[in-house]
């Protein structure tokens, strides 16, 4: 099990978000969390990303008690297994491409890079800033990051929202084929066309 909860629950300024949540998240599964605005979508992805702390119950993450991570526990999880594609967040506007992929180069020195700019369709843009992507570009840039760092768990909220068709379906199978690659994938989202293709959902209300 990647991900297992047990009775989680969360609480902001004394309002019930969600409670006794039990969720097992496996390798290989592709997860839609899904609800109405404002029925704790985000707060969710963002507990089980261990971005925010849960009120009640226990978050275990590869059989770690990971809900009582301190922060080096917690950002050492960041680093190496979590990859997070949001879209207000993440990506380093004033840094090229190929930095947004590495995190660490503005030069790519193995052909790694250039494949995975290839798989999300930014071939031969790794020296463009990320500031002249376009929103659907972004999107996948953040997807090319989490191929890159070999993410083992992505998180991603509404990561279809506000893209046209073409751009929707190339996120939708990019991240079906991090599934199908190990990762889990869990994501939040209204977007029918997407939950479709997800395994299974988990209904907020
Ligand atoms: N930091 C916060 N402080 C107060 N209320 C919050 C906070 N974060 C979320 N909420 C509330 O929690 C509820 C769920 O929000 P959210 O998880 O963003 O929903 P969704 O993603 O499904 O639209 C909303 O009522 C929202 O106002
Ligand atoms: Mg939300």
């Amino acid at each position: 099990m990647v991900i297992q909860t047990k009775n989680i629950g969360i609480e902001i300024s004394g309002k019930k978000i969600f409670s006794n949540m039990s969720l097992n998240i496996n390798r290989n599964e592709m997860i839609a969390i899904t609800g109405p605005s404002g029925s704790g979508k985000t707060t969710l992805l963002n507990c089980l990303g261990l971005i925010q702390s849960v009120s009640n119950g226990e978050i275990m993450i590869e059989n770690q008690k990971a809900s009582n991570w301190n922060e080096k526990e917690k950002t050492n999880f960041w680093k190496k297994s979590a990859a997070f594609i949001y879209q207000d967040y993440g990506i380093i506007e004033d840094e090229n491409v190929c930095y947004n992929v590495t995190l660490n180069k503005r030069q790519a020195k193995s052909k790694f890079v250039e494949e995975i700019l290839q798989t999300v369709g930014l071939e031969g843009r790794s020296q463009e800033m990320a500031a002249v992507l376009s929103g659907g570009e972004k999107q996948r840039l953040g997807v090319a990051r989490a191929i890159f760092k070999k993410a083992t768990i992505i998180y991603a909220d509404e990561p279809t929202a506000s893209l046209d068709k073409n751009n929707r379906e190339i996120i939708i199978n990019l991240l079906r084929k991090c599934s199908q690659n190990g990762a889990s994938v869990i994501i939040a989202t209204h977007d029918e066309r997407l939950v479709t293709v997800c395994d299974r959902r988990i209904d907020l209300v």
